[in-house]
């Protein structure tokens, strides 16, 4: 893997390079949080991502860039976009305009439209609420080299200090460009049939959102389900997930190129654990919409024991909705075979009476399990090693059961877990820091 150098962090040889992730994608060195631009072509799946290259702690955004042909190993390319005059580069989403709406493709080749936040540092700290507007760059070269338009900000700040994540898709009914766009306690959506030229849609509200709370980096999703269209909505939250911190939720729902109505009232957690933030899926992927999500929380992102990068993605998964107990919701599975020792099943005739006990000699224990008497999973990372970083880190997550237990499958990197129960309808993603490798499993009978 090739890496971008670092001014700061280059040549330091880490004690803590161990935690270095096996299987999921982490950038060489600097700090990394939610991916961006998700989009596959020509057999290559393409992973922007926020990035501060020179410190492991978030600083001014740039946008990563790393490629993959099976989504297991990445190769790191040049930094797509660095702040510039307008701001920092935060969170956004690319499009292949093939049809060359933008007008910005050349010589028959399809530009690829970047759409993304800028945030003006200087503006938030001068106490200004119009800091974040959406712009535009374009790639002629299949995102190797990105041309920031000169027309920025295509969607200039409305007055609304939040306004950021935008995440564009093609609407085939009424044939235009959809962007959703996260702006504090609320979703709006916008139209275009040119990429450039914006026009507000609507706003979907009711979002129970405390002060100290904003939502980020929404996704809008559909699907062919049981005879016709469903639509989902991805919508990140900076805090209050079930088990602290940021969380994703999802909300099923239609929507006909104007407005989103939901189907539901209920909370529905895209994952319970609390190492799933920013999700968000793929353009042009074949197959069922995949999604991607950073595997860290804010609550403790910036302090986790990694040097010299900080933070990994999830492993890539394949989303359906399919009806489970009366409700339509979401099934998640993961999109690539892992090597089975990193796989590890409790069948279905143990969950009910046995947990496994992963550990080391120096007597760190991660703990992962379905509990009978309160009807869910957990992964239990209390004495699993390092958690002295952050009062947040050291929890027992748990996630409710639906129906009875099946199998549970958990996929098991350096410093990760991800655990599909319920056939994936149930889904936990956790990061566990543990001194030594964890290289004692074993299935142990719950106490009585
Ligand atoms: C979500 C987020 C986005 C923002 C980006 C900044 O994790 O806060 O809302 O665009 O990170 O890095």
């Amino acid at each position: 893997m090739s890496s971008p150098k670092s001014k700061i962090l280059s040549g330091k040889k880490s004690e803590t390079a161990h935690y270095r992730p096996a299987f999921h994608f982490s950038p060489a060195t600097g700090w990394m949080n939610d991916p961006n631009g998700l989009v596959y072509d020509g057999g290559v799946y393409h992973l922007f991502y926020q990035h501060y290259p020179d410190d492991i702690i978030w600083g001014p955004m740039h946008w990563g860039h790393a490629t993959s042909r099976d989504l297991i190993s990445w190769d790191e390319q040049p930094i797509a976009m660095a702040p510039d005059q307008l701001g920092m580069i935060f969170s956004g989403s690319i499009v292949i305009d093939r049809d060359n709406t933008s007008r910005l493709g050349c010589d028959g080749m399809a530009p690829w439209i970047a759409l993304f936040t800028h945030h003006d540092m200087a503006g938030e700290k001068a106490g200004r609420s119009d800091y974040q507007s959406q712009s535009l760059a374009y790639s002629l070269d299949k995102g190797q080299s990105w041309t920031k338009y000169r027309g920025n900000p295509v969607i200039p700040n409305p007055g609304l200090k939040h306004f950021r994540d935008p995440k564009v898709s093609w609407h085939g009914a009424t044939r235009r460009w959809i962007m959703v766009l996260a702006a504090g306690d609320r979703i709006i959506f916008y139209s275009s049939s040119n990429l450039i030229d914006w026009s507000k849609e609507s706003e979907l509200t009711c979002f129970e959102v405390a002060d100290d709370n904003v939502l980020e980096c929404p996704d809008l999703l559909s699907f062919d389900f049981d005879g016709h269209e469903h639509w989902v909505l991805l919508v990140s939250q900076f805090r209050g997930a079930p088990n602290g911190g940021s969380g994703t939720h999802y909300i099923v729902g239609d929507f006909d190129g104007h407005h989103f109505t939901r189907h539901h009232e209920d909370m529905r957690w895209l994952d319970y654990g609390p190492d799933n933030y920013a999700g968000v899926t793929f353009h042009n992927a074949p197959g069922k919409p995949l999604l991607i999500g950073w595997m860290s929380n804010w609550a403790y992102a910036q302090a986790v024991p990694t040097a010299p990068w900080r933070s990994a993605m999830t492993l890539p998964r394949e989303l359906e909705l399919v009806e489970a107990e009366g409700r339509v919701v979401l099934r998640q599975r993961v999109a690539i075979d892992i090597d089975s020792a990193a796989v590890q099943t409790i069948k279905a005739e143990h969950v009910q009476h046995h947990h496994l006990l992963l550990a080391n000699d120096l007597g760190d224990q991660l703990l992962i399990g379905y509990d009978s008497a309160n009807h869910n999973y957990f992964v239990d990372r209390r004495q699993a090693g390092q958690s002295e970083f952050s009062i947040d880190f050291p929890i027992r997550a748990t996630a409710p059961a639906k129906g009875a237990p099946g199998n549970v499958i958990i996929y098991l990197d350096t410093c990760s877990v991800e655990l599909f129960a319920d056939g994936g309808l149930t889904v936990m993603t956790a990061l566990a820091f543990p001194r030594a490798s964890l290289n004692r499993i074993e299935l142990v009978p719950n106490s009585p």
